[in-house]
């Protein structure tokens, strides 16, 4: 497990810590404060190139070998990052066109980071110049354990420039995938509005116009950034495997956020890292998602440097952050829960950021694990000590384990950027929000979850769920219906097939190609205005716990073979199916044709349990986080508790909790923020008897 900081040693240097006989004398004392804070690991450089190269050709790595010669001394190892996320102020001042230029075709000036455009040859040439010489100066140090890729790519609204050279690549792009101006007339509806191209240089780019472009045309738009912005990073990680081989790549992701495909980028790099904005003030489930994607970006042929599968969190927030409008301390605590939670759904590596508060530039208001007085004895530099000290005892019995989850949630970028198109059926329907529900719910019962594109291997989960995949390409659809066929159970929601790939709808019905697989037809469709609901009646065993009711959205089914399980109470369609379930093959297809409270998605992960046979992981009360990381002969279990209450669990049988290496049995009242973590040896098989055992030996009631 890689425990450390995300350091600046540029900050560092006298006049701002150091003294003018020994400007560089703080790094020791830090790397002092690291090692008995516990850390094995820091991330520095992201922003260095102007510190690298201050003149054109002329190298300074000398200072940052340095840096590493000590963290060497105190057995840190370093992961570098390749500083193009922040060019020089000459480059931008000999090559201007390197600048990113926004979609009112105003240039975005140097003098900050993500000055520059990914489309720009000028800028790549100089990337690979600064990357060559950063490996060939700093490859070969013993503490190089890992490469991270620029920072933050596309941060700050970069993915998209509008540059000349972009210009360029967009047309190259479109040649590519159309071949003909015909067949692009015709795939991306250029018809409609009389916009059709004699000439493939024509096409514009969706700069800012008088009204919407063409849908089609933004939906491309979109994958031609995404496909840019994984070359750009592409085209480091080639390079960095050239020139040091062993040494696996990675870089800094926001969890879903950003306007490329995630899953793609992941394919370029050896692990995936995330940057973590975990606050008290989200749910649980809302920071334990961004988790749960980061380890579903990647799941086959992960090098990371320790060989452990998983992901890293390389920048975890220690103290308060800068960009809220008001930015609180973190209470004490917070950070020890946040950093199990991450643990918890598979990070094998934490790092904090900042290392210490910046006394320069604009984050210096930004907590670190020291203040700006760089002084140790201080509350947040306790906390995270006492993170480490845990950490070196979990760490031999968190080698190999996993978490793995048998649902899963799909999810794809290009359904989510034709989702943003503004023209929708309402504009009170929002795709993550609609996602979240589904996956709150699973949370909340402690049912582990997975993400996923629906074009990936889903054949290891018992229960997928599809939320509003309005874009469905036909062969997505045919890996859905294969996917059910051989027993899997599927959940398909409203606003599903309404376009296919080329953001074209369907004149075959809809759900576009899956008609069939759910049994049903929806006829037509209904926006409700958000302050109205119809409501929903139900037949049969489903567990309804409230008089749920259908809002946002009500889609007006048709049955085929489809066995109804509520109907609307309401409206010309009262009497019609709302939600169905439909054999087909040896699985299940069940459709959910409306939007509901959450109240409606925790029953519906109830009796979704049941009907795919899947256990919570233990039986706590709702307000205990539990996830579970498995190897062949054992289960750990974090049990976390996110309220300012403390809960009490009961526990009877025996079991041991690694942090104080008691054996807890009997009542426990798990404190406030407070973590548990237990160990269970596992046959290696998660069989229903074994989750009965379990949910017997450890029952739980809130104080
Ligand atoms: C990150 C970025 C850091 C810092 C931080 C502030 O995404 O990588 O450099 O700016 O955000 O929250």
């Amino acid at each position: 497990m890689y425990f450390g900081a995300d350091y600046h040693p540029e900050h560092w240097v006298h006049p701002y810590d150091g003294t003018e006989e020994e400007p560089e004398a703080r790094w020791l004392r830090d790397a002092q404060l690291m090692k008995a804070a516990g850390m094995n690991v820091v991330r520095m450089g992201e922003f260095c190139w102007g510190l690298y190269e201050p003149e054109e050709g002329r190298y300074r790595f000398d200072w940052m070998r340095r840096v590493m010669d000590i963290m060497k001394m105190h057995d840190i190892q370093v992961v570098l990052a390749t500083p193009t996320a922040a060019p020089p102020v000459w480059l931008a001042r000999k090559h201007p066109e390197i600048l990113p230029v926004d979609e009112n075709g105003l240039v975005l000036h140097e003098g900050t980071r993500h000055a520059y455009s990914m489309n720009s040859d000028v800028y790549w040439e100089y990337t690979r110049k600064i990357v060559t010489e950063l490996a060939k100066a700093l490859g070969d140090h013993p503490q190089l354990i890992a490469w991270q890729i620029d920072n933050g790519i596309g941060g700050h609204g970069t993915e998209f420039s509008f540059n000349e050279e972009t210009r360029r690549d967009w047309h190259a792009w479109l040649r590519q995938k159309y071949g003909t101006v015909e067949n692009l007339n015709n795939a991306l509806g250029l018809r409609f509005w009389g916009q059709v191209v004699a000439r493939f240089e024509e096409v514009p780019m969706p700069m800012r116009a008088p009204t919407v472009h063409n849908p089609a045309l933004i939906l491309d738009w979109m994958r031609f950034a995404s496909d840019t912005a994984v070359a750009y990073v592409g085209m480091q990680a080639e390079l960095l495997h050239e020139l040091t081989p062993n040494v696996p790549v990675t870089t800094n992701l926001r969890a879903l956020s950003r306007h490329y495909d995630h899953f793609d980028m992941a394919g370029t790099l050896d692990f995936v890292a995330l940057d973590s904005y975990a606050t008290m003030a989200n749910r649980p489930a809302e920071n334990a998602v961004e988790f749960d994607i980061m380890r579903s970006l990647k799941k086959g042929g992960v090098r990371t440097p320790d060989g452990q599968e998983g992901f890293w969190v390389i920048e975890q927030k220690a103290g308060n952050v800068n960009w809220q409008d008001v930015n609180s301390l973190l209470r004490p605590g917070v950070v020890r829960l946040f950093t199990y939670q991450l643990i918890s759904r598979g990070a094998t590596g934490a790092l904090y950021f900042f290392w210490r508060s910046p006394r320069i530039g604009s984050e210096k208001f930004y907590g670190g694990v020291l203040g700006h007085d760089g002084d140790a004895d201080n509350r947040v530099y306790r906390e995270i000590s006492q993170i480490g000290e845990e950490i070196k005892l979990l760490g031999p019995i968190l080698k190999d384990t996993k978490v793995e989850p048998e649902v899963c949630i799909l999810f794809s970028h290009e359904n989510v950027w034709a989702l943003k198109f503004p023209m929708q059926p309402t504009k009170y329907f929002h795709q993550w929000d609609h996602v979240m529900r589904f996956y709150r719910a699973l949370h909340d019962r402690n049912i582990p979850v997975d993400f996923a594109r629906p074009t990936d291997d889903l054949s290891r989960y018992k229960l997928v769920i599809a939320p509003s995949l309005h874009l469905l390409a036909g062969g997505e659809a045919d890996l859905l219906k294969l996917y059910v066929q051989n027993g899997g159970t599927l959940v398909g929601t409203f606003n599903t097939g309404l376009v296919d790939e080329h953001n074209i709808a369907p004149r075959t019905g809809c759900p576009h190609d899956l008609t069939e697989l759910f049994g049903l037809e929806v006829e037509e469709f209904d926006p409700r205005p958000p302050d109205e609901e119809n409501h929903l009646i139900f037949r049969g065993s489903f567990p309804a716990s409230h008089a749920h009711c259908a809002k946002i959205w009500c889609d007006i089914i048709t049955p085929r073979e489809c066995e109804t399980l509520a109907t609307y109470s309401r409206d010309f369609y009262a009497g019609k199916p709302a939600f169905t379930i439909n054999e087909f093959g040896l699985g299940k297809a069940v459709y959910i044709g409306f939007m509901s409270d959450q109240a409606f998605y925790f029953d519906l992960a109830d009796w979704l349990r049941q009907l795919c046979g899947l256990f919570p992981l233990l039986r706590v009360p709702e307000s205990v986080e539990v996830s579970m990381r498995r190897s062949k002969d054992r289960n750990i279990y974090f049990l976390l508790n996110h309220q300012k209450n403390s809960v009490r669990l009961h526990f009877y049988k025996p079991m041991h909790e690694y942090l104080t290496g008691t054996t807890l049995t009997g009542n426990y009242d798990l404190p406030p923020l407070g973590v548990l973590v237990l160990d269970e040896k596992a046959p290696g098989d998660r069989a229903a008897a074994q989750a009965e055992e379990r949910e017997e030996a450890i029952e739980a009631q809130s104080s």
